[in-house]
């Protein structure tokens, strides 16, 4: 993963560098550093920890000159330590690097023979390495840099400057974004564009195996053998607000409550609100003619995608009444899938740029399957390299743990499960009507169950006395039981299991006494009964229980410690509104255990390696 800006133009880079780089800091945070050409020689300072540790230790420094590189990174190889933190100098070479160097142990032997001095545990110092060497013959970093191009393997996507030549920085790529932010006279090359977004609105994404070239006020684009490549501008209509906290402590909790908006908007580009009916939108493809064809669905996805995806399979499964299949992308991409011919393959990534989520489309492209991407951003690889394209639209999500782009999955789920059976002659106008409606009430429920927020806080409260959690549900809260238990782990750090609450007697009812709170998703549907069964089951063994219903359900209120109420919604909805308590309390858990919730440990919000 990692973050990296660079910039070259007639401001001072420090401040400019630092405050992408804060933007950036979800995509690692374990150490931070920066480095500027001035006055003709190299400055660089790293920091381990946090990014503010490197702001603390720059504060009164000043960095002359118009060059710089930053990085925050999340360690792959070598500890998270100072020694290890980018940007890696060798010589008169500075780099920063995002991804993994797969040759790095060869690198390494022949470098070593060649009596280098390796000062840290990293691949990434070894391309510096590389870097140096070459140019001590080439005398010209654009060649220097295309002939390091042909020595390395992996994902990488790295910046250099050369200390002799001021006005000049080189990016390239193969595999993590990269994309080039172009201001006035000014450049700005950035993990993402949020780092830049404050500057400029304009930018060029890379693809694989292209080199940046800013020399002296312009910017060329080339492939590896050096031809130039004419790029796109895009522009970029993400404001700079999006970023801020606007007022919350946490972008999380910002993030929670941005929900009813965020659903609102995900929907609106696919809904009559006058006919209550969902538009057969073309959206890269022609929906009504490529949904006729199909005969099977996969879900790839990971992480909470992917718990969006296990929701997306009931839906289509039982709207629009095709088979559909669910997998997480890293098994997905290596157990060599059959993939029978009309097979629509649904990728669903947040960021767009999750490696395996990635690998996982580009093989479905191979086996000559239809792709269709759910994306937040749009222009990322993911959605770049989908046949059709569909938008989550909740603007930028910066807390790692995802929760809005969530939620607004699961509206976009709703939509393709009636433009598939839709295209299919399979749903009456009343039922897509009353689905229609569904979408439409759930800004308002989430606002009504947001209000219940201090209930949520007050049951969190209760949270860290227990050892252990099992979070539970049946049907469409199956996936909202196992993003419940994601949640509590990634933010609070306890251990939470996410089981079908069917499956409890195959072997977590063993686990269950007075210590273990089990959090059930039992809104009023179909299951509700089956559930309670369940739940006596759990109770009989002292198990704690925290209930998440419908209304004012007596018997689930009854058997529980904590009983938390959602709105009435439709089973199609439920999970939207039913997730948002399940994010709230293990928010306020997190919050109430000091914990970083924006940054979890050990965690990163886009997984750009394997
Ligand atoms: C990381 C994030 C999760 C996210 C997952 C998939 O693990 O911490 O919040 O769900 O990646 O990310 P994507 O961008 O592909 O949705």
């Amino acid at each position: 993963m990692c973050g990296i800006v660079g910039y070259l133009g007639p401001q001072e880079p420090k401040n400019i560098i630092i405050d992408g780089l804060k933007k950036l800091e979800y995509r690692g945070y374990d150490s931070a550093g920066i480095a500027v050409i001035h006055d003709g020689k190299t400055k660089r300072v790293r920091a381990e920890g946090k990014l503010k540790n490197l702001e603390d230790k720059i504060v009164s420094e000043h960095f002359n000159g118009h060059l710089g590189i930053g990085h925050t990174r999340w360690a792959t190889h070598g500890a998270p330590v100072e020694r290890n933190a980018h940007p890696h100098q060798v010589g008169e070479i500075s780099i920063v690097h995002n991804g993994i160097i797969e040759n790095y142990l060869e690198i390494k032997e022949e470098l070593l023979k060649k009596g280098a001095e390796i000062k840290s545990d990293t691949d990434s110092e070894l391309v510096a390495h590389l870097i140096w060497e070459d140019i001590q013959k080439t005398h010209n970093l654009l060649q220097s840099v295309k002939n390091t191009l042909n020595k390395i393997v992996g994902a990488f996507s790295i910046l250099v400057m050369w200390e002799k030549s001021p006005n000049e920085l080189i990016a390239f790529k193969d595999g993590p974004p990269l994309i080039v932010g172009i201001g006035e006279k000014e450049f700005f090359v950035v993990s993402d564009v949020q780092a830049a977004i404050k500057h400029t609105k304009k930018f060029v994404y890379l693809n694989d195996r292209e080199i940046v070239h800013i020399n002296n006020g312009s910017v060329q684009f080339l492939s590896q053998k050096g031809d130039v490549l004419k790029k796109e501008i895009v522009t970029v209509d993400w404001s700079a607000d999006q970023v801020e906290k606007m007022g919350y402590k946490h972008f999380m909790l910002k993030e929670i409550y941005e929900q009813p908006r965020a659903v609102a908007q995900a929907i609106a580009p696919y809904i009559d609100t006058d006919t209550h009916s969902v538009l057969m939108k073309n959206i890269g493809y022609d929906t009504a003619e490529m949904y006729k064809k199909i005969d099977r669905v996969f879900f790839i996805a990971c992480g909470t995608s992917y718990y969006a995806a296990m929701v997306g399979k009931y839906l289509i499964e039982q709207i629009a009444k095709i088979p559909v299949e669910t997998d997480i992308a890293s098994e997905f991409r290596y157990r060599k899938p059959i993939l029978p011919e009309n097979t629509l393959v649904i990728t669903i990534s947040q960021s767009g740029e999750t490696a395996d989520t990635l690998a996982a489309i580009r093989l479905a492209k191979e086996h000559g399957a239809k792709t269709l991407s759910i994306t937040n951003v749009a222009h990322s690889t993911i959605d770049r390299e989908a046949m059709g394209h569909m938008y989550m639209n909740t603007g930028v999500e910066v807390g790692v743990a995802s929760t809005k782009a969530f939620t607004s999955t699961l509206s976009l789920l709703n939509i393709l499960a009636v433009q598939i059976a839709k295209a299919r002659g399979g749903i009456s106008p009343v039922s897509e009507k009353e689905i229609v409606k569904a979408l439409l009430a759930v800004p308002s429920q989430m606002e009504t169950v947001l209000s219940y927020d201090k209930y949520f806080n007050e049951a969190a409260s209760k949270l860290g006395e227990f050892k252990g959690f099992l979070y539970l549900g049946r049907g469409v809260s199956f996936p909202i039981a196992l993003e419940g238990a994601l949640k509590l782990k990634e933010l609070a750090y306890m251990h939470a299991e996410g089981y079908a609450a069917g499956e409890m007697k195959h072997g977590p009812l063993a686990l269950i006494d007075e210590k273990m709170a089990i959090v059930v998703v039992a809104p009023s549907d179909d299951l509700i009964d089956k559930t309670i069964s369940n739940l006596q089951e759990a109770k009989a063994r002292g198990g704690k229980i925290i209930s998440i219903g419908t209304g004012e359900n007596a018997a689930l209120k009854s058997m529980s410690e904590f009983y938390l109420s959602l709105p009435a919604a439709l089973w199609t909805t439920n999970p939207l509104v039913a997730v948002v308590p399940l994010q709230l309390m293990s928010y306020h858990l997190a919050d109430h255990l000091g914990y970083d919730v924006d940054q979890p440990r050990n965690l990163a919000k886009s997984v750009t390696v394997e």
